[in-house]
């Protein structure tokens, strides 16, 4: 593919021959100088972009060729996305967070609230926040709040997880043990989960590492990926909330929701 961004008579050709593929139920990572394309990248692959030249093709489908709909429901149904800023909104419970996506899929309008809170409850549970569901998300660590997101990307069974910088904004404990939970849920769910970072040691601990570098991609192989690190801590019981959590400000990453 190639994507080129115009503003007035500029053009920035950030990706100008970009040609790889990613087989089901990989685990990769994607890395690249600051401004190299990897967010354009990700944008597209998860159909969140359709300006672009070429062609990507997912799960035997031409991206291209499926109609706003169908595309909103491959976003929605099919991928999973994580961001740096977890997006959580702070007016609404950690559970009532997990279910947002019951309210965004299509001709869902219907589902009641039971089935998308248990369901909710599923992914809190396979994120080890089965306890947390009542909690706000200011009332959570960054690690945690990061952990919400991803049980959000989990609601619909996703067979694909776009990552961009889940890390980011943590420490590296934190880090690890996030990359660890996309490691477990690659193994045990079969998701394809694909990584962009700028951290070598997330990077280390994919299989397989891609990297973008003036507007071309390269594959730099494959090693054995480190093994899954535990993915949290011990839940904590729901009334043993960290004091001082309550009194911490919501966070500008808790004021918007994902596009
Ligand atoms: N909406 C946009 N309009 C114009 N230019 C854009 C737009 N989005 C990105 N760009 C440009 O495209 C290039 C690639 O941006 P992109 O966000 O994909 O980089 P990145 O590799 O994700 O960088 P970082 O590691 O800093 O997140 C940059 O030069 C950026 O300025
Ligand atoms: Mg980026």
């Amino acid at each position: 593919m190639r994507k080129a961004y115009k503003t007035g008579k500029l053009v920035n050709e950030v990706l100008r021959d970009v040609e790889f593929e990613i087989g089901d139920g990989e685990f990769v990572s994607i890395i690249g100088p600051s401004g190299s394309g990897k967010t354009t990248l990700l944008h597209a692959i998860g159909g969140l972009d359709r300006d672009y030249g070429g062609e990507i093709e997912v799960d035997g489908r031409s991206l291209r060729s499926l109609s706003d709909v169908e595309l909103s429901d491959y976003r929605n149904r099919f991928v999973g996305f994580v961001f740096q800023s977890f997006y959580l909104l702070p007016h609404l419970t950690v559970v009532e967070n997990v279910a947002l996506p019951a309210l965004f899929a299509r001709g869902d309008r219907t589902v009641d609230d039971d089935a998308a809170r248990r369901r909710a409850q599923e992914v809190l549970d396979e994120v080890e926040l089965g306890t947390r569901g009542d909690s706000k998300p200011t009332m959570l660590s960054g690690g945690q709040r990061q952990r919400v997101a991803i049980a959000r990307a989990l609601f619909h069974r996703p067979k694909l997880m776009l990552c961009d910088e889940p890390t980011g904004n943590l420490d590296s404990k934190m880090g690890t043990q996030i990359v660890g939970l996309f490691r477990k849920l690659n193994r045990d769910a079969g998701i394809t989960v694909v990584i962009v970072t700028h951290d070598p040691k997330i990077s280390a601990a994919t299989e397989r590492h891609l990297r973008v570098e003036d507007g071309q991609l390269f594959d730099d192989g494959r090693t054995a990926a480190e093994p899954a690190a535990p993915a949290a801590e011990p839940a904590a019981p729901a009334a043993a909330a960290e004091p001082a959590a309550e009194a911490e400000p919501a966070r500008a990453d808790d004021r918007e929701v994902s596009p």
